[in-house]
């Protein structure tokens, strides 16, 4: 069975096999945190031209970040050393910045948490660096219209079952692979906490939604199969068949009536064409 423990100004900040459901000092938390996570991707769409390295877009996220009144939640978790994940092509997630410089066609997932008075906003968008191929803008549509589709799930009475039946469905339908290594997951002031927000599911099945939950919903898609492989530097996951890969990341809370999208772009940049 499924337990939920309301959270109260001096309740718990750890970690718990119990979902935490929180109240309007928490939306607030959240709204600041999203806010600023949906500000800091917005800012990059300019920034991702040929000729850039990856690095140099971390040093962008982290300033930012930081000129926000955020700390980057990743600076440091489990020894991981940046300010985002940028996962290029085959990268699935956890694409560690550094070096490479970026080309004329290359796709690249930015996932970026500022952590904001204690609030995660955890969120990544897919950007193109100047124009690809016709499958890859096909794959990255695809990959957000089933975060949309997710999203369109999130409501009380429903179950995390129906957002992973949406997402996998719109995928397959395309013939795409969903990952099934890594998954959405709560969060508010801990980073990553229950539940496991899967992308694939049957529906009415799992936790029941109920408002004051907060969540990630954040599939990755393949062109090929579901597999990954891990890189020798224990973070870079990558497609095993080598095929492209693309993600898109919001944080959401579910209200009385559907959820509240904390992480929407204030200027409407949440999918690339990022055409003015
Ligand atoms: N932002 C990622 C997520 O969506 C987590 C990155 S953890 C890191 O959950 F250590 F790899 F940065
Ligand atoms: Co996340
Ligand atoms: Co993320």
């Amino acid at each position: 069975m499924t337990e939920y423990m309301t959270m109260t100004a001096d309740a718990p900040i750890s970690r718990s096999t119990a979902i935490k459901l929180y109240d309007e000092a928490g939306f607030a938390g959240m709204r600041r945190a999203g806010r600023l996570a949906a500000e800091i991707l917005d800012a990059l769409v300019p920034h991702v031209v040929p000729g850039v390295s990856t690095q140099e877009l971390d040093d962008i996220v982290r300033s930012m970040t930081l000129a926000g009144g955020g700390v980057p939640a990743t600076l440091g978790y489990r020894g991981y050393t940046h300010s985002c994940c940028i996962s290029l092509n085959n990268v699935i997630c956890h694409g560690i910045p550094g070096d490479y410089r970026l080309k004329e066609g290359d796709i690249l997932n930015i996932d970026v948490t500022p952590q904001v008075d204690g609030w995660h906003g955890d969120s990544s968008r897919m950007y193109i660096v100047g124009e690809t191929s016709i499958k890859a803008r096909r794959l990255i549509d695809v990959t957000y219209e089933c975060l949309m589709l997710g999203i369109e799930q999130a409501r009380p009475g429903n179950h995390l079952g129906d957002i992973g039946h949406a997402i996998q469905v719109h995928a397959e339908k395309h013939r795409y692979g969903v990952v099934r290594d890594f998954c959405g997951h709560g969060l508010g002031k801990v980073f990553h906490d229950s539940p496991e927000v899967v992308h694939v599911g049957r529906p009415r099945t799992g936790p029941e939604l109920r408002p004051g939950m907060f969540f990630t919903i954040e599939p990755m898609i393949n062109i090929g199969k579901p597999g990954i492989r891990l890189m020798e530097d224990g973070w870079t996951a990558v497609t095993r068949d080598r095929t492209l890969s693309a993600q898109f990341e919001h944080s959401i809370g579910i209200t009385e009536t559907g959820c509240e999208i904390f992480t929407k772009s204030p200027t409407g940049l949440d999918a690339p064409p990022y055409v003015g």
